[in-house]
């Protein structure tokens, strides 16, 4: 999948990375060393849980967790925040993004131990009280989902994409939002919604 937004991770095989990530080149020298026949008091298995915190939508949440675990994982199975979708589980689809900082990242392919110490925005803390955000309120007002499955990716991802300075157009709001597949194809209205909501969100 190209990289426009700098988020998707190009040609990226999500079980090679978790292989690699369990792999003895991304093991602390301490643990290479006990695999390797030496004994070090410091030695750790990376398999052991690990404690983590994570801030989402404003709250720190304290996590005990394989160091594998994903972001998106985290989110869904941990946090019981289940508004970012798995889809693919692999970089490809776009409906689990959430925004990292200012960032839109696939959360399937970030692991939570590397969203330590940085804000993390979900669907679920763009609205303030019944207040939808604009972005939200515009898809809506446009038709801009049918099923929803892709709808709370799309929206973090749409966000970021008026953010980054690339709502100008239709074709640059469609090459910039290329990343998120949505199988109902409600592209047309979900462009109509991201130009509805730009000058808003632009007005901060
Ligand atoms: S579930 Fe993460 S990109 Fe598809
Ligand atoms: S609205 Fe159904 S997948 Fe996008």
């Amino acid at each position: 999948m190209r990289d426009k937004t700098g988020s998707r991770s190009v040609g990226f095989d999500r079980r090679a990375f978790m292989a690699g990530v369990a792999g003895s080149a991304l093991i602390p020298m301490p643990a290479r060393a006990v695999a390797e026949g030496a004994q070090s008091p410091t030695a750790q298995d990376p398999t052991l849980p690990v404690d983590v915190t994570l801030r989402v939508n404003g709250q720190d949440k304290r996590l005990h967790i394989d160091a594998r675990t994903t972001v998106l994982d985290a989110l869904r199975e941990h946090l019981g925040l289940t508004g970012s979708k798995k889809g693919c589980d692999h970089g490809q689809c776009g409906a689990c993004t959430v925004l990292i900082g200012e960032r839109r990242v696939v959360s399937c392919l970030t692991l939570a131990l590397a969203a330590e110490g940085q804000e993390i925005t979900t669907i679920e803390g763009l609205a303030t009280g019944d207040r939808l955000h604009p972005m939200q309120q515009a898809f809506v007002d446009n038709d801009a989902f049918q099923c929803g499955y892709c709808t709370p990716g799309q929206i973090m991802s749409a966000i970021a994409c008026v953010k980054e300075g690339h709502a100008g157009s239709d074709a640059d709001i469609r090459e910039y939002m290329s990343g998120n597949i949505c199988r109902c194809a409600a592209y047309p209205n979900i462009v109509a919604a991201v130009k509805q909501a730009a000058p808003e969100i632009m007005k901060g």
